[in-house]
């Protein structure tokens, strides 16, 4: 695996690839690889000749208040796990080559970035729009690869990519949990032993919802419920627990056959869970 900082030398590799006819596919991420993040390779590995993921945490996604500086970076363990996983090339640029001095454009996507998470976290959509953007043009690959697990990023992203006439495919993967339900995410390392099992009431509190909603419940009865579980398992908040379209996130009252998801975020200790479910 070749392992690149500069944007020149990304091109010429790039380049490389595409002199002998490879099918690229890109996953983005932000490091502190895990199973979760393993599934977006193995997808890509199946879909494409060639890998190209990159590692770059994001400083315009995290707003004032949030976790940019503690955010865990791990780039030792996440160069051995690429590497065993025979990903091709490792796109880890700095921040002042994604962002040099002077750099000033902004990506706004409407839509499907309104409310919930666009909501909670004012701008970080902006920030993910515009690096993913930057990346679809450093790359230039010809399938671009992202978990499930933001939801909300996905259809904002799935969303750009339509209005700017991106000309490859998006593939949306499902979600990885561990064994007993909990999504994985790099955040996950933040939680207590307690908080850690605490959290399950998440994944369970959506898994009943959903079965209920699906089973015909009336909708503000079934998130009403929900957001009463997580908090009595010892969450301090639930910033949304809603249905929402599956492509256009509008939310739902009623769910008329669509395809449908079920969105929440929840705060547990110092710690900010997402999770998400399909109806
Ligand atoms: O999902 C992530 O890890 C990040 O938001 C992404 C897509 C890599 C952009 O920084």
């Amino acid at each position: 695996m070749q392992i690149i900082n500069q944007l020149d030398s990304l091109r010429d590799n790039v380049a490389s690839l595409r002199d002998v006819g490879a099918r690229i596919a890109l996953v983005p991420t932000m490091g502190a690889l895990h199973a979760g993040h393993m599934a977006l390779v193995d997808a890509a590995k199946n879909s494409a000749d060639a890998v190209v993921v990159s590692v770059f945490v994001n400083p315009t996604q995290f707003g004032p208040n949030e976790d940019l500086d503690a955010y865990p970076r791990t780039l030792d363990r996440d160069v051995e796990m690429l590497q065993k996983a025979d990903v091709d090339l490792l796109w880890a640029p700095s921040a002042a080559t994604v962002y040099p001095a002077g750099f000033s454009t902004k990506v706004q996507v409407g839509g499907p970035s309104a409310g919930y998470d666009g909501a909670a976290r004012p701008g970080h959509f902006d920030g993910v729009a515009l690096v993913v953007a930057k990346l679809f043009n450093q790359v230039q690959p010809d399938v671009a690869l992202f978990g499930e697990k933001d939801f909300q990023q996905l259809a904002v992203i799935r969303q750009m990519v339509r209005d700017l006439d991106f000309s490859f495919e998006i593939v949306g993967v499902p979600i990885v949990r561990d064994v007993d339900g909990l999504a994985l995410s790099s955040r996950n390392a933040y939680l207590s032993t307690d908080e850690r099992r605490a959290a399950l009431a998440l994944p369970r509190a959506l898994a009943n919802a959903a079965k209920a909603i699906r089973g015909g419940a009336d909708v503000e009865d079934a998130t009403a419920a929900a957001k009463a579980g997580i908090l009595s398992a010892g969450f301090s908040n639930v910033d949304y627990f809603a249905l929402a379209d599956a492509v256009t996130l509008e939310p739902l009252s009623h769910f008329d056959g669509r395809d449908a998801r079920l969105l929440a975020a929840a705060k547990i200790g110092k710690t900010r869970l997402i999770d998400n479910m399909a109806i």
